[in-house]
């Protein structure tokens, strides 16, 4: 956080607000209360300076019985870094004194982690913030938040104050830790409390987490994006890479070691990016996954990787086995070059098919995964058939596909489009049959072999059948003394559904891994 960030805390709104847009809100708001909106203007900056680590956070005592007789709620959208988010908001509810609950109906606090990717998500939170009118008109104490990437961009921050006087608090991806006095302020004021930093702030290490689950965590290894890729908004709100000191990421792992998490997840926007801005040592991702590969966990996933700066050294750690698993989620996004090059991907197809080579000549059975976005503005049906025939060049095993979303403020959004909607809806379907036919074939591989699953409980159909992934993040359901859950276990695969597999219970696997 910086100085001007952190004497904002509680701000004089008429000394702050100086635009137009003020004007046309004013009349929602009283003005002694919290109001410092998002500008994306500000968002796209990336400063110079040094990121600051902040490892003296600390709760003030003034809050902690804040929350005592409270219950909260969070609702978690999009992506695991806003799943993550939700562990730490947890965390801070928690020790508050706020207990949690599943019903909306008698939620004292109820949080709404929002995601901004695309249209249709965005539209998903608006729906439901409407559906939590009610709960305000009956519950008037309660205490309802907007929160995550949606809360960083002006246009959402906007429709809010205009449509959803049902709203008490904005808050955005960088002022997660003050959610204390965010919460002190909604319960003081009758105004909207609005508090978004477009500027990202320092790298703050020992927050309160309550996690998920006590089988797989996640582990954030940096934040933010400086990629800029044109149709995207993350860097816009989730601010400019900042990487995690490595003696911190690895004390969170031997922690969740002793603690006998299974397997842990290493976060990023990017990871690969991770200790570029590290200017004291020479330090990189394969560095980082080749430290935490001697750490006693049984299982290391990693995601996302920009196939931009996937280097040799990681392929390198990842071969070797260990807790890293083999299985490589690398969005390409589209198999044409003028695609990639007006997306800012920095690639083209060859240089992606050059390192999906080397992947695969380091490890021969490797898993990849991709991302793709069909029809972005102006691509033709030859460049499309592009992204097929890379598909099928790849023989990914699965893909998250997406139709190109305008986002607001991206340069994406300025260029006109010529392709009508029903022409790219019909090739996203083209795209998912062929998605669905290599799902399949990689799926229907396994039939007949032992493999090694993470059983993390009842699967989600049946109570008496036990589910968990493999290595390869493939879901297999089969039956088994309950006792196995947490624990990694041989199944043998007698049958592939579409998403799925079946398979027979043989044994608790002999472990893998050997501490150094
Ligand atoms: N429209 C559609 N898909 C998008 N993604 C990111 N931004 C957009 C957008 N504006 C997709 C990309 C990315 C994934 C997380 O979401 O494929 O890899
Ligand atoms: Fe968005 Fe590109 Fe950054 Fe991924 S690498 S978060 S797609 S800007």
């Amino acid at each position: 956080m910086n100085e001007e960030q952190r004497k904002a805390g509680t701000i004089d709104v008429l000394a702050q607000r100086d635009s137009k847009e003020e004007k046309d809100y004013s009349k929602y708001f009283n003005f002694e209360h919290v109001y410092q909106p998002p500008s994306l203007k500000d968002a796209k900056k990336r400063g110079k300076e040094a990121v600051q680590y902040n490892r003296d956070f600390q709760i003030d005592e003034k809050y902690r019985g804040m929350g005592k007789g409270r219950t909260f709620l969070i609702k978690t959208y999009g992506c695991q870094m806003n799943a993550h988010d939700t562990e730490v908001m947890a965390g801070i509810l928690t020790a508050l004194g706020y207990t949690p609950t599943e019903d909306v109906n008698t939620a004292d606090v109820i949080l709404l982690n929002t995601c901004a990717i695309r249209e249709n998500a965005e539209n998903k939170v608006f729906g439901e913030i409407g559906n939590l009118k009610h709960i305000k008109q009956e519950r008037p104490d309660c205490l309802i938040g907007v929160c995550g990437c949606m809360s960083q961009e002006e246009s959402v921050v906007n429709k809010i104050l205009k449509s959803y006087q049902n709203v008490d608090m904005i808050f955005g991806t960088h002022n997660i830790h003050r959610l204390p006095q965010i919460l002190e302020e909604a319960y003081l004021s009758k105004a909207m409390v609005v508090e978004v930093w477009s500027k990202e702030g320092d790298v703050i290490e020992n927050l309160p987490k309550v996690r998920q689950g006590r089988i797989k965590a996640w582990v954030n290894i940096m934040y933010g994006c400086d990629k800029f890729c044109t149709y995207c908004i993350v860097p816009f709100t989730r601010g400019k890479e900042r990487s995690r000191r490595p003696e911190d990421i690895i004390e969170e792992v031997r922690d969740l070691a002793r603690q006998g998490y299974q397997e842990i997840t290493l976060l990023g926007q990017n990871v690969n990016s991770y200790g570029k801005d590290l200017e004291d040592i020479e330090y990189g991702l394969g560095d980082l996954m080749a430290d935490i590969s001697k750490i006693d966990i049984p299982r290391v996933r990693f995601t996302t990787s920009h196939p931009w700066d996937f280097t040799d050294r990681m392929i390198e750690v990842i071969a070797e086995g260990g807790n890293i698993v083999p299985h490589i989620h690398l969005p390409v996004q589209s198999g044409n070059d003028q695609v990639l090059k007006i997306m800012g991907r920095k690639y083209t197809r060859e240089n992606y098919l050059d390192l999906v080579a080397r992947i695969k000549a380091a490890m021969p059975d490797v898993a990849l995964t991709t991302d793709i976005i069909v029809g972005y503005p102006n691509e033709t049906e030859e460049q499309f058939e592009e992204t097929l025939s890379l598909y099928e060049e790849v023989g990914f095993e699965h893909a998250y596909t997406y139709l190109y979303s305008q986002r607001d403020g991206t340069p994406a959004a300025k260029m006109k489009d010529n392709v009508p909607t029903e022409v790219k809806k019909e090739r996203l379907q083209r795209l998912n049959r062929l998605v669905g036919e290599y799902s399949s074939r990689a799926l229907k591989a396994y039939e007949g072999e032992t493999v090694r699953v993470l059983c993390e409980g009842a699967s989600k159909k049946d109570d008496e059948v036990l589910a968990g992934y493999t290595e390869k993040n493939k879901l297999v359901n089969f039956r088994a003394p309950k006792s196995v859950i947490g624990k990694i276990v041989d199944v043998k695969i007698v049958e592939a559904k579409q998403y799925s597999l079946n398979g027979e219970f043989i044994g608790v696997s002999e472990p893998m891994m050997v501490t150094v």
